[in-house]
């Protein structure tokens, strides 16, 4: 019995139930389930202001929930947050180097604070293994934005930690150095990290093992992308118009109409799950009425599809940060 008990924690790295923080009169993550099996990249995905950083630092250990229970690594969150502290690593929102420290300097730090055995050989290490050779001198406020990402994740990891929490680690940086970033995150699943990372990035979740989807501090859906995406098989039309602009606002008042974005020169339309034949026949008649041709093909849905549909909000639209 106690066996499977442990199996069972082995394979689950965390496990929130009820998860939630309140500021003042502020629900900022409510009541939030989550399981993150062991070994994976797990996605965290959400608009700004959803609450993606609050439940991280709760999962850390770093503040205190108002109510739920947290389970990371087999212990009891926050009680016992001092035994997680070395078996974790965490990359925070905001960029988390000594500028004024070089490259090597910044990794003999945190190599200190975590109490590192062998440091120099660890180091040594990582500066190669993250392309750090020839520049370890250099201060790291004066590395590009992709390199002080690099380096961010060289610190993440220095102590080998079995969990890592990472925090919108590539908000700043250009898609080479995200591609090259998220290589990284792969071989360190590989070789048996965990990783919980969050993003508004849509082309960042699809490559996740598995996502979780949060908007307004609530959990609204859980699963692989592939099954997320699939759940809305034949809800997504592209439409190609001379004039897409003038049929957008059209088109979402057609009732099963969900969202519509425009996405270079062609319009998305996503339809809601009972809009079915009927729905896709009063868009291409709404179409027909509008007085310009359009071709109407039916495409694969993507996340910001599944975004839409679990939260009835148009993410594509002005949002403040979404991708
Ligand atoms: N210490 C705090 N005091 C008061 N409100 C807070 C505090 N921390 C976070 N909040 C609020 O809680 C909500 C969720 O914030 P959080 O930072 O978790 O969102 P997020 O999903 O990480 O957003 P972003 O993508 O912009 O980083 C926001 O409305 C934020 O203003
Ligand atoms: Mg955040």
């Amino acid at each position: 019995m106690q066996a499977a008990t442990m199996n069972l924690h082995d394979d689950i790295a965390i496990r929130a139930r009820g998860l939630s923080r309140r500021f003042g009169a502020l629900q900022a993550v409510d009541r939030i389930d989550l399981d993150v099996p062991a070994r994976q990249v797990h996605g965290f995905l959400g608009p700004n202001g959803s609450g993606k950083s609050t439940t991280i630092r709760m999962l850390c250990g770093l503040l205190t929930p108002s109510q739920g229970q947290i389970e990371v690594l087999g212990l009891r969150i926050p009680e016992q947050a001092e035994a997680l502290r070395s078996r974790i690593g965490y990359m925070t929102q905001k960029f988390s180097l000594f500028e004024d420290l070089g490259v090597r300097e910044n990794l003999e730090f945190l190599a200190a604070i975590q109490g590192v055995q062998a440091a120099p050989a660890r180091i040594d290490a990582l500066l190669e293994r993250y392309r750090f050779g020839d520049r370890q001198r250099q201060l790291a406020g004066t590395l590009s934005g992709g390199q002080k990402q690099r380096l961010a994740l060289a610190g993440a990891v220095i102590h080998e930690p079995e969990l890592l929490f990472l925090d919108e680690p590539t908000s700043a940086v250009d898609p080479e150095s995200r591609r090259e970033f998220w290589e990284n995150l792969f071989e360190l699943a590989d070789s048996g990290t965990t990783i919980l990372v969050s993003t508004h990035l849509m082309d960042e979740a699809e490559r996740c093992h598995r996502l979780a989807v949060i908007d307004r501090g609530r959990l609204v859906a859980e699963g692989t992308p592939s099954a997320l995406t699939g759940a809305l098989q034949g809800r997504t039309l592209r439409l190609r118009a001379a004039d897409p602009r003038a049929l957008q606002r059209r088109l979402l008042a057609v009732p099963g109409v969900l969202g519509v974005a425009q996405v270079g020169t062609a319009l998305r339309v996503l339809l809601a799950a009972d809009a079915g034949a009927a729905g896709r026949q009063r868009v291409v008649a709404e179409l027909a009425s509008a007085g310009q041709p359009v071709q109407v093909d039916d495409v694969a849905p993507n996340l910001e599809d599944v975004f839409v549909a679990v939260t009835g909000n148009d993410a594509r639209g002005a949002g403040e940060g979404r991708a």
